[in-house]
């Protein structure tokens, strides 16, 4: 869910409903606001979203006003209908909280509060939030800021809060408990919401709440930050953000996912400027270095992420076994954490999230962290949850990334973890000075070949068009590349709704063979490194059961292009870089085919860019 606040001298409601569609990307189920208008609450709610808000809110509210919240939603308790969108208002109706988390104990306090004769009209978690806030404050007499500080002690869950009181409309209270909140400090202003994004044009002033702590944002007064635990005062720490508005608008392109694909070249440049240094042929990596000892003397290493990082994980596996030679597992990260894992001091866990916020990547590196491992984070939202929770790290740098379905945090997440086995394989002496030489050389150019590989887009809106109406594709891929058949996958299934597995190709006479028909188009990574001739066999397969084939391959490929109905062409590089070009064309496959089905594809239906529960 994404939160928004506002309190000081403009209108509120432009600013909150502007901030509400920059957060959609962290859910869009349902979506509502709650103005103070100088005398009473005007609150407007609706399932769907925030376009839906804004018509609702033409039709039933005011909008004056220069205090009030807003809440994009993510459903968790309660299905997204109107009752259960946010803001919810306490049962007298003077305070009003929106919520981005979940409160796990809400169904004991909500039956303590009904025999206290509070009603209840959601079915949700927070409405329960918002009733013991006030019961606190009603039957122990303190002001709103001690209250929600003695509700949130008595709650078990995650939290990003924000709540107001009619009856002293000069203050936002707000509070964090594994989920994000950032406090924009303007002149006599401030701005509230779950990343900087909402504010950015108004003020680069901002401080991030870290977990268990609260703060009071008061119009005419410092913001006055506490532990919610031990009630101990915090030094506010106020950051100067680098994000610009132009980073977080679609610059002529019709979807944030297309804008963010064509960026690739640049984002993968800006991940390895200043440590990619090959005429002096070194890599340079504070974090890496700083701790390189550590990474020495893993037994192995742990990656841990969620959806498409993970797949970037994969990746990695192959890379630093093939590097470094330093052994690798990838766990899902709520695998990792409710599996009781054998992890200890050995080990070197890398977490990878490009959001930095996911709820169960961030409980698997505290996991590790408990057991002695050092864990290091490969993040692109700087200053996330995950880059501070973790001992060591290093940024993708890829620009914000708004689109739900990742694109340019795969492409640099890998750039990062090539750079790392690169560092670690040196320092191991694990390759030969030429070969890594070469390799450093090949990194550097890869944004000019993944430029030439998006050159393919015409082609693959052709091949789109063919395929657009089948109801199920099979991914196939060996090696390095067996990941990005995962990935492929995920990228049509999550935003053109069309059933799609990735497996590696060998295991496909072990089962999805069977599916193969005359329907079934079958996208094949083909590219002349790496088990080239196996993937032919592959190939020689599927068409001997009348599959379509679509295959990835190295330019100027003719053995696979007289067998394939589809070829696409990406430039020839190493084999532990092809992923990054091989990828590339996949993207705008699952791109266009969503476009054709006329799917959203910047806000698939049920996801959410950011999953801060678990
Ligand atoms: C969500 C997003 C995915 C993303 C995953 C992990 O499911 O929709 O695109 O890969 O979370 O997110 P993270 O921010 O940790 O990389």
């Amino acid at each position: 869910c994404g939160i928004v606040g506002y309190i000081g001298h403009r209108d509120a409601y432009p600013i909150l409903i502007k901030g509400l569609k920059r957060l959609e990307y962290r859910g869009y189920d349902s979506a509502g606001i709650a103005l103070f208008d100088g005398s009473d609450i005007q609150l407007s709610k609706t399932k769907g979203k925030v376009s839906d808000l804004e018509e609702r809110a033409n039709a039933e509210i005011s909008k004056n006003g220069s205090l009030g919240i807003g809440h994009t939603r993510w459903a968790t308790h309660g299905v997204p209908n109107d009752i259960n969108s946010h803001p919810h208002y306490s049962s007298s109706g003077d305070l009003v909280i929106i919520h981005n988390g979940i409160i796990e104990n809400y169904d004991s306090i909500k039956k303590e509060l009904i025999n206290r004769g509070y009603t209840f009209k959601s079915d949700t978690d927070t409405e329960v939030l918002v009733n013991l806030i006030e019961d606190v404050k009603k039957n122990e007499g303190v002001k709103l800021g001690k209250a929600v500080q003695i509700a949130l002690n008595q709650v078990i869950g995650a939290y990003a809060i924000a709540v107001f009181d009619k009856s002293k409309p000069d203050e936002i209270v707000v509070a964090r408990l594994g989920s994000p909140l950032a406090i924009g400090i303007g002149e006599d202003e401030f701005f509230i919401a779950s990343d900087a994004t909402p504010f950015i044009e108004y003020t680069n002033k901002t401080i991030y709440l870290e977990d268990e702590e609260m703060a009071i944002v008061r119009i005419g007064k410092k913001v006055k930050i506490r532990k919610i635990h031990d009630d101990s005062l915090v030094d506010p720490y106020i950051q100067e953000l680098q994000l610009n508005l132009e980073q977080i608008e679609k610059g002529g392109y019709d979807h944030f996912m297309l804008k963010e694909i064509y960026e690739q070249p640049d984002a993968i440049v800006d991940t390895y400027r200043g440590r990619l240094l090959v005429d002096e042929g070194i890599i340079r990596m504070a974090g890496v270095d700083d701790n390189i000892e550590k990474f020495l003397n893993a037994n192995r290493i742990i990656i841990v992420a969620c959806g498409t990082s993970w797949h970037a994980g994969l990746v990695a596996e192959y890379i630093f076994e093939e590097f470094a030679r330093i052994p690798v597992e990838v766990e899902y990260a709520s695998e990792f954490r409710y599996r009781n894992p054998v992890i200890n001091e050995k080990d070197v866990v890398i977490a990878i999230s490009q959001s930095g916020e996911t709820a169960d990547t961030l409980a698997a590196i505290k996991l590790a962290k408990e057991n002695g491992a050092f864990v290091f984070g490969v993040c692109n939202v700087v200053g996330s949850s995950i880059a501070r929770e973790t001992d060591a790290g290093a940024y993708t740098h890829a620009g914000p990334e708004i689109g739900v379905a990742s694109t340019k945090a795969f492409t640099t997440q890998i750039t990062v973890l090539s750079l790392i086995a690169l560092t670690l394989a040196k320092a191991k002496g694990k390759l030969s000075k030429s070969d890594y030489h070469l390799y450093l050389n090949e990194l550097e150019l890869i944004p000019k070949k993944v430029l030439k590989a998006l050159t393919a887009n015409e082609h693959i809106i052709k091949i789109s068009e063919t395929y657009k109406d089948a109801s199920n594709f099979l991914y196939l891929g060996r090696g390095f590349n067996f990941p990005v058949a995962l990935e492929g996958a995920l990228k049509l299934k999550e935003i053109s709704y069309i059933h799609a597995e990735g497996y590696p190709a060998a295991e496909m006479k072990h089962g999805p063979i069977a599916l193969i028909d005359e329907q079934m188009p079958v996208v094949v990574i083909a590219t002349k490194k790496g088990h080239y001739e196996k993937v032919v066999s592959n190939i020689q397969e599927i068409k001997s059961r009348h599959g379509k084939i679509i295959a990835v391959v190295t330019e100027g490929d003719i053995m696979v292009s007289e067998l394939a109905d589809h070829v696409i062409e990406v430039p020839e590089t190493v084999e532990a870089f092809t992923p990054l070009l091989t990828t590339i064309p996949l993207q705008l496959l699952s791109y266009h085919i969503a476009v054709m089905r006329n799917c959203n594809v910047d806000q698939p239906r049920n996801l959410a860019k950011s999953v801060t529960v678990e």
